[in-house]
This record gives structure tokens, C-alpha cells and sequence, in this order.
């Protein structure tokens, strides 16, 4: 893709500036006053991490495949960390959370924001903690990491489809075949992460052995900490 970048020092969200703008723009800012995360959580947003944006065509039939392709790119990007994905697209470090991932979809437009922590780790999601990258990564790389990633994989997925994207996703997928805790909308779950399944569901195995597919809902790697 022909990606063009817009830089700003300070955005509201780079999310709600990036609607404004055509496919393959990627905008960033240093800092946002009214950075969103997912269930509309606040996102703090201190200079120093990275704050962004890619502008995508919303595909046809399955706009959240897109969320998995965003965390198969923020994983390849993080490249020489040892990370693993929470589904459907946190990224933890160690366990702790050092990147969200939040999607929109506009018109034929899909926003994906992406908050990932070079130096700070702001306790923006009260279910996970947070880490950072200490500095290892400058924004400008990360950046261009995240460029090639998106180049690599969008193709892929555009021809091969989804299975292609999962099966790279099951390669970081955190918590498989552990005891998980899943927060739905109107309570919790608990059971083994089974697989994730050929549409992107979460397939929870329960203690009495019936399976549960969930498709939306927050999910926690270890049942301990949260039972
Ligand atoms: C989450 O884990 O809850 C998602 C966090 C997403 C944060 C990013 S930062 C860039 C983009 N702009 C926003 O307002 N949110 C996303």
C-alpha cells in the first residue's frame, strides 16, 4: 500500500482524525487528550508511546477478521519481544499488556488505533497491568514496523482469507489450552481456552465439558487473579 503518514503533536484521538482521512493514511500523534480504548475505556496518552491510526478498507464480509490481522501486525512489529496475544488483540509482554488495539468501522472504512507502550505504561486498562518497551523502539521505527506488517499480511489475507491470518494468530495466541476467565456483557465464564475458531469465536471448554462460543468479551489469562 502507498501509506501516507500525518503527524500531529497533540489529537483528541487518532482515531476520530483519522476517519476524515483516505485508505493508507496512517496518522499519528504524540499525545492525545481523548484517547479511547476498547468498552469505553479511557486510554491515557503520554508523549513518548505510540499513538496511531491506519485508515483500511473495511472488508465485505467480516469486518472483525480485520482485528486479528491488526494483531498478527502489532506482534510481527514488536519483533525481538517476546509477545503473545490476548485474544482478540491485546498484545502482552510478560504477561502485562504493552499494546491495544481498538477498531472502527466508518462508511467502507475500517480505523485501526493502535496504543502501544515504548515508555510509559499507563494503568489505562484496569483488567490488565501494563508494561513498556523501555525505550528500545523509537515511534519512527515502530512505526515502519508496523507499515511492513500491514504490507505482509494485508495481501495475505485480501487472497488467502482468514484461515491464513488465524493460523499466524494461533502462533502468539496466549493462554491455549490453559483455565481462562471470559467477561461477557451480562457475566463471567470460566473454562479452557480451546481453540479459536474458523469465523474467529473463542471456543471455551466449560467444567461440566459443554463448549461455549463466544464472540465478543473480554478475557483473562489467569483464572487466579480474577475468580
Ligand atoms: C484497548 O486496549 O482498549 C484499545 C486501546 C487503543 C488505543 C489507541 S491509541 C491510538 C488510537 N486512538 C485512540 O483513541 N485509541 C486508539
Amino acid at each position: 500500500m502507498l501509506w501516507k503518514i500525518f503527524q500531529f503533536d497533540e489529537l483528541e484521538s487518532t482515531n476520530d482524525t483519522a476517519v476524515t482521512y483516505p485508505v493508507g493514511s496512517i496518522v499519528v500523534a504524540a499525545r492525545q487528550t481523548k484517547g479511547r480504548g476498547r468498552c469505553g475505556r479511557v486510554w491515557q496518552s503520554p508523549v513518548g508511546n505510540l499513538h496511531v491510526s491506519f485508515v483500511l478498507k473495511a472488508p465485505r464480509n467480516n469486518p472483525f477478521w480485520l482485528s486479528f490481522v491488526a494483531g498478527v501486525c502489532a506482534a510481527r512489529a514488536l519483533q525481538g519481544h517476546s509477545v503473545r496475544l490476548k485474544w482478540p488483540n491485546d498484545v502482552l509482554l510478560n504477561g502485562k499488556k504493552v499494546c491495544g488495539i481498538l477498531l472502527e468501522k466508518v462508511e467502507d472504512k475500517m480505523i485501526v488505533g493502535m496504543g502501544i507502550n515504548l515508555v510509559h505504561a499507563p494503568q489505562t486498562d484496569s483488567l490488565y497491568e501494563a508494561a513498556h518497551l523501555g525505550g528500545s523502539v523509537s515511534v519512527d521505527e515502530m512505526i515502519n514496523n508496523l507499515k511492513s506488517a500491514f504490507d505482509h499480511f494485508l495481501p495475505l489475507f485480501e487472497k488467502e482469507g482468514f484461515g491464513l491470518i488465524r493460523a499466524e494468530w494461533m502462533k502468539y495466541a496466549g493462554g491455549l489450552g490453559e483455565k481462562i476467565t471470559v467477561c461477557l456483557p451480562n457475566g463471567k465464564a470460566h473454562g479452557v481456552f480451546e481453540n479459536i475458531d474458523d469465523t474467529g469465536a473463542l471456543v471455551l471448554k466449560t467444567s461440566s465439558g459443554e463448549k461455549m462460543t463466544i464472540t465478543a468479551g473480554d478475557i483473562f489469562l489467569n483464572r487466579k487473579e480474577n475468580d
